[in-house]
């Protein structure tokens, strides 16, 4: 049988380079396509390790119109996983026009050839964000989209519009993910999240704290609505969302998608707050943090988990690793790439 070859853009990335691995391990072909603004060429070499076969890679930016158009000529593609953006909310406050040009023109320029090189297949890495503080919890996919608290989110609400309105004009069909908090590494420690700077995301700084790199976690606010006063989040191991795109693939190729745009939460069902991941992670790595309460961060939102219900019925998948190996995990690559 002929083998399925699928783009995955940013696939150097963080949930790129798991997915890469997930779907090389399910017999697929992948040609990676990333302008390494945001990752290594090196994960190259750490997914042929951890699978013995070597991705196609190439290196360049899909806001380029010309060097896009020119990859599809050259390669048949039978589906495409879309990841490549830029994610810091707090630069896209400070950098708006660069979080727009970015997220938006590589979208467009990945549609429209996708259109005339007929590839059908879309799968699309979008957010909880999209919910702002959702009104029921948990969360479900027919929740109503909020007013966007950033130009990051805002770019994944717009995304999202794209390509709703896109598949209703041609022939691709569509899958939007909408990601809690994915957090972890591979089990085999050769790739994980390479937060570059000062990591703005809850687990990579509690890792930096443990080993050493930062000085003291600070808690943003502990007068929250919640048990313990500090927020709630759905944390999910990014091999689990890893694996929730090959089964959304899989659904687009074979056709069993129930309508040309569908939307699925990706998250473990179960909330968590800063105080539990702490004590959780303490556990786990026998690290004491050193941490301090500090006011609220503004556009926090205070608590969100997600409705499973929908992903778990219709692509039958269900996340399957828990808290204390999803942050042992981070942990592991923590020590990993600071050769400990
Ligand atoms: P990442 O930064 O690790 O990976 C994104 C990759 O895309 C990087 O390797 C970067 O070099 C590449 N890239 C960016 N712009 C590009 C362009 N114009 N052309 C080619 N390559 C480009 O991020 P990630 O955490 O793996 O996130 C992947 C996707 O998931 C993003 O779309 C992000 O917005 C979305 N997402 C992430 C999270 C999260 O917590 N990590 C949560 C929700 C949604
Ligand atoms: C953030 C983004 C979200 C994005 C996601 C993944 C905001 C407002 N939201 O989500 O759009 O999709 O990252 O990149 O930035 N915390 C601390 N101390 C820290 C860091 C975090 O107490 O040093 C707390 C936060 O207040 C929050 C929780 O930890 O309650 C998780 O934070 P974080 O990992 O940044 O994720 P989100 O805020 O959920």
């Amino acid at each position: 049988m002929i083998k399925k070859s699928i783009l995955v853009t940013g696939g150097t990335g963080y949930i790129g380079s798991h997915t890469v691995v997930e779907l090389q391990q399910k017999g697929f072909d992948v040609v990676i396509v990333d302008n390494l603004s945001n990752s290594y060429r090196e994960v190259i070499n750490a997914i042929e390790k951890i699978t013995n076969i070597r991705p196609e890679f190439y290196e360049f930016d899909l806001c380029d119109f010309e060097k896009t158009h020119s990859f599809f000529k050259k390669n048949k593609i039978d589906a495409i996983i879309h990841f490549a953006a830029f994610k810091a909310v707090g630069e896209s406050v400070e950098k708006p026009f660069m979080y727009y040009h970015n997220n938006l023109f590589s979208l467009i320029n990945l549609i429209k050839c996708a259109n005339e090189f007929n590839v059908k297949n879309f799968v699309f890495s979008s957010s909880c964000t999209v919910y702002g503080q959702p009104d029921e919890l948990p969360v479900t996919e027919k929740a109503p989209v909020k007013k966007a608290l950033s130009p990051y989110g805002n770019t994944k609400q717009i995304s999202e519009e794209i390509i709703s309105e896109t598949v209703k004009t041609t022939s691709l069909k569509s899958i939007s993910l909408r990601y809690f908090n994915p957090i972890g590494a591979h089990e085999s420690s050769l790739i994980g999240e390479l937060p570059i700077g000062i990591p703005n995301n809850l687990v990579p700084f509690i890792t930096q704290t443990a080993i050493g790199k930062r000085e003291i976690l600070n808690v943003f606010g502990n007068e929250y609505n919640t048990p313990d006063g500090t927020c709630i989040r759905d944390y999910i191991h990014v091999v689990d969302l890893a694996k929730a795109h090959v089964i959304a693939v899989e659904r687009l190729l074979s056709n069993k998608n129930k309508s040309n745009y569908e939307i699925f939460n990706l998250g473990t069902g179960d909330g968590h707050s800063v105080l539990e991941i702490i004590k959780t992670f303490e556990k786990v790595s026998g690290v004491k943090l050193n941490f301090k309460f500090v006011e609220r961060r503004p556009g926090d939102i205070e608590k969100v988990w997600a409705s499973t219900e929908y992903a778990n019925k219709e692509l039958g998948w269900k996340a399957e690793i828990n808290l204390e190996e999803m942050l042992l995990s981070a942990w592991k690559w923590e020590k990993a790439i600071n050769k400990i």
